[in-house]
């Protein structure tokens, strides 16, 4: 089958490629992410035209754009995203109306895990679960090697599984979800806290007073360098994240669990709390067959790739 175009709009980019059927990257591009929806709108349709203008004879080549929102079951509307100013933004109808040919929106996070699950980290599962470590929490559950979306369309928004009643607020309306303890933006505030407190072996607290506050470079570089301080607060977040996944592995069973994201990078120093945790809160362990935890292989084009695939998908089940 044809190739097709993944688009993947996050807080701070757009990434889009032409992406073939066997998930390789046949071109690439990346903009900024305007903060404006219609700027935003603008420079996705300037991307679709600019691929399909490259592609030979003119091709109208299907669409997919993975978007961090509640997505609705026709793969059309975002329902709602807790970090970016959409409510009830009719996405695909938009971008089909400007661009011609078929548009698919589906959340960011499930086109990350369908990428893992066709090509990536859980191609030799049949159920699976990814969790994306960003700004937010992202999920995507395959279960029976079909993505799991739910009656309405908006299932696996796995970053707000609840793991501390009446906790921190979170951007979805609720409290205590999964994405304020298990996100960047959870592991940020945690090394700041430690730093507020003098640091473990120091170097934390003195990167925080040097620059008024840590940023999220500051915190992945004092990991890679081993600051004890910076580890702590990993850690923290990890066993926060092995916690919530002793909760879905109740419900779902998956085989593998997958972590993607930019803080996944910090690769087995995340993977070894999270395990640790698994283990402490599984239930009936040591009784039943156990999952195994890896960090995606698709890193950054997860989201292009996914969404690509997703789109050939829906074309395939819709002609
Ligand atoms: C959103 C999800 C998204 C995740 C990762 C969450 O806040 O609710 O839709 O997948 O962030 O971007
Ligand atoms: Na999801
Ligand atoms: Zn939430």
């Amino acid at each position: 089958m044809a190739n097709a175009i993944g688009i993947d709009i996050g807080g701070t980019k757009i990434a889009g490629a032409v992406v073939d059927d066997l998930g390789v990257i046949v071109r690439s591009e990346r903009v900024p992410t305007p903060k404006d929806p219609l700027e935003l709108e603008d420079a996705v349709v300037a991307m679709i035209g600019s691929f399909r203008a490259a592609e030979a004879a003119g091709a109208t080549l299907a669409v997919g754009v993975a978007a961090a929102g509640f997505i609705d079951a026709a793969q059309s509307t975002v329902y709602y995203a807790p970090n970016i100013a959409w409510r009830n933004e009719p996405f695909r109808e938009k971008l089909e109306a400007r661009t011609g040919g078929t548009v698919v929106v589906d959340n960011d996070a499930n086109a990350a895990g369908w990428a893992e699950f066709r090509f990536g980290a859980g191609r030799l599962v049949s159920d699976m679960v990814m969790l994306t470590i960003g700004t937010g929490v992202g999920g995507a559950i395959v279960s029976g090697d079909r993505l799991f979306r739910g009656g309405f369309g908006a299932g696996a928004e796995l970053g707000h599984l609840r793991v501390v009643p009446g906790g921190i607020a979170c951007g979805c309306g609720q409290h205590g979800c999964i994405e304020q303890y298990g996100s960047g933006r959870a592991l940020l505030r945690m090394a700041n806290e430690i730093a507020d407190a003098g640091g473990i072996g120091q170097t934390l607290a003195r990167v925080r007073k040097e620059r008024g506050r840590l940023h999220g470079s500051d915190v992945g570089a004092l990991i890679q360098d081993g600051d004890p301080g910076a580890l702590a607060a990993l850690r923290q977040l990890g066993h926060w994240l092995g916690e919530a996944s002793a909760s879905l592995a109740a419900v779902l069973d998956p085989q593998r669990f997958v972590f993607g994201g930019g803080v996944a990078s910090a690769g087995e120093l995340l993977l070894e709390p999270i395990r640790e945790s698994f283990f402490d809160h599984l239930p009936a362990r040591g009784f039943h067959p156990e999952p195994d935890f890896v960090i995606a292989e698709l890193v950054n084009d997860a989201g292009v790739v996914g969404a690509a695939d997703l789109a050939r998908v829906w074309v395939a089940e819709h002609s």
